[in-house]
C-alpha cells in the first residue's frame, strides 16, 4: 500500500421540481410564512414526487458530479450514500445508486451519521482514498425527508426539505493532499432528542406503532437548538486546528442548512464574517445529509469557488453527531 492524497474533484447535486412553501404549508398544519421565516430563515423546501426516491435524487446528483469531475462511472471504485431516509432498509442505498448512474467496478454501502452524514462520509471518502487502495470515489447526500416526516405536526414538518449533493473524491501525490484537516463526534447521550423511534428493530413497523407516530421523525427543538450551535462551533474550531489554518485563512464556511439563526450563532462563535458563510436554507429548508454538498455545488454553480481556495464543512446532527472538514478545493 503506498498512501495517497486526497481532492475533491466535482460536486452536483439535484432537487425535485415541486416546491412547498411557506404558504402552502400554511393551509396543511396551523403555522405562518412569518412564525417558520422569523425563527429559521426557511421560505420555500423542495418535495420529491411519490416515485422518486432517494436513490434517484442521489443519480442525479451523481452524474452531475462525475460530469463535473471529468470521470466516468464505471471509474469509480467507492460509493458512499449518507442518509437517513434510505429508499429501504436493506439493501443500502448505494447499490441501488450504482446499478441506476451503472458503476459496476465500485464497491458500495450506505451511513447513517443525521444531518452529519455527508461530513463524516467525506471522512471515510478520504480515509479509503489516503490508504491507496482506493481512486475514485463518489460521496453522496441524500435525502426523501418528506416520507420520515409527521405532516400533521407543525413543530417539525416545516423545517425539512428533499434533495441531494455528491462530491467525486479522487486520489493525488500525498504532497497535493487537500484534505487538510477534520473533527467527528457524537454524544449517544442525547439520541432521543432527535429521532425516528420506530422501523427498527427496538419497534418494528406496525400500524399501532404508526397510529402512536413512532414512525415518523421527532425532536425537542430547543434542545437540538443548543447542542447544534455549541457542537458545530466546537467541531469547527477543532477542524481547523487540525489543519494548522486560522479562520481568517477559510475563504468558505459551508454549513449544514438547519436554520439561519443556528448558522449565524456558529458563525459569531467560530469568528467568521457573514459575508463568508453561505446560506441556502431560505429556498431549500433542511435537507439533513445533502444540504452541505447541495450548497457546496450550488456556490460552484454560481462561479464562486475557485481552485485553491480554503473551505470549512460544518455539519450537525441526530446521534447526536456532529463533524467538521477543512480542504482545499
Ligand atoms: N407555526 C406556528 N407556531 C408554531 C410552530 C409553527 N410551525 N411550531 C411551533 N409553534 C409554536 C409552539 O407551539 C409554541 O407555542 P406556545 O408558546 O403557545 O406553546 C411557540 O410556537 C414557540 O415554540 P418554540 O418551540 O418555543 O419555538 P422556538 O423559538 O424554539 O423555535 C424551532 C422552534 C424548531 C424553530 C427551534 O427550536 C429550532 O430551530 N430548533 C432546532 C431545530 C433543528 O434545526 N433541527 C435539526 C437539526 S439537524
Amino acid at each position: 500500500m503506498k498512501f495517497q492524497g486526497v481532492k475533491i474533484a466535482g460536486t452536483g447535486s439535484y432537487v425535485p421540481e415541486k416546491v412547498l412553501t411557506n404558504e402552502d404549508l400554511s393551509e396543511i398544519v396551523d403555522t405562518s410564512d412569518e412564525w417558520i421565516f422569523t425563527r429559521t430563515g426557511i421560505k420555500e423546501r423542495h418535495i420529491a414526487a411519490d416515485d422518486q426516491f432517494t436513490s434517484d435524487l442521489s443519480s442525479e446528483a451523481a452524474k452531475e458530479a462525475l460530469e463535473n469531475a471529468g470521470i466516468k462511472a464505471e471509474d469509480l471504485q467507492l460509493i458512499i450514500v449518507a442518509t437517513l431516509s434510505p429508499d429501504k432498509t436493506f439493501p443500502n442505498t448505494a447499490s441501488l445508486v450504482q446499478n441506476k448512474i451503472g458503476a459496476p467496478n465500485a464497491a458500495c454501502f450506505s451511513m447513517e451519521a443525521g444531518c452529519t452524514g455527508f461530513v463524516y462520509g467525506l471522512e471515510v471518502g478520504a480515509g479509503m482514498i489516503a490508504s491507496g487502495l482506493y481512486k475514485n470515489a463518489l460521496i453522496i447526500g441524500a435525502e426523501k425527508l418528506s416520507s420520515v416526516v409527521d405532516w400533521t405536526d407543525r413543530t417539525t414538518c416545516v423545517l425539512f426539505g428533499d434533495g441531494a449533493g455528491a462530491a467525486i473524491l479522487t486520489a493525488t501525490d500525498v504532497e497535493n493532499n487537500k484534505y487538510l484537516g477534520s473533527d467527528l463526534g457524537s454524544n449517544g447521550e442525547q439520541h432521543d432528542i432527535l429521532h425516528i423511534p420506530g422501523g427498527g428493530c427496538a419497534v418494528p413497523f406496525s400500524q399501532e406503532a404508526k397510529d402512536q407516530k413512532l414512525l415518523t421523525l421527532q425532536m425537542n427543538g430547543k434542545e437540538v437548538f443548543k447542542h447544534a450551535v455549541n457542537g458545530m462551533s466546537v467541531s469547527a474550531k477543532k477542524a481547523l486546528d487540525q489543519s494548522g489554518l486560522s479562520i481568517d485563512e477559510i475563504d468558505w464556511v459551508v454549513a449544514h442548512q438547519a436554520n439561519v439563526r443556528i448558522i449565524n450563532a456558529v458563525g459569531q462563535k467560530v469568528g467568521v464574517p457573514t459575508e463568508k458563510v453561505y446560506i441556502n436554507v431560505d429556498r431549500f429548508g433542511n435537507t439533513s445529509a445533502a444540504s452541505v454538498p447541495i450548497a457546496f455545488n450550488e456556490m460552484r454553480q454560481k462561479g464562486l469557488l475557485k481552485r485553491g481556495q480554503k473551505i470549512l464543512f460544518v455539519a450537525f446532527g441526530g446521534g447526536l453527531t456532529w463533524g467538521a472538514s477543512v480542504v482545499e478545493y
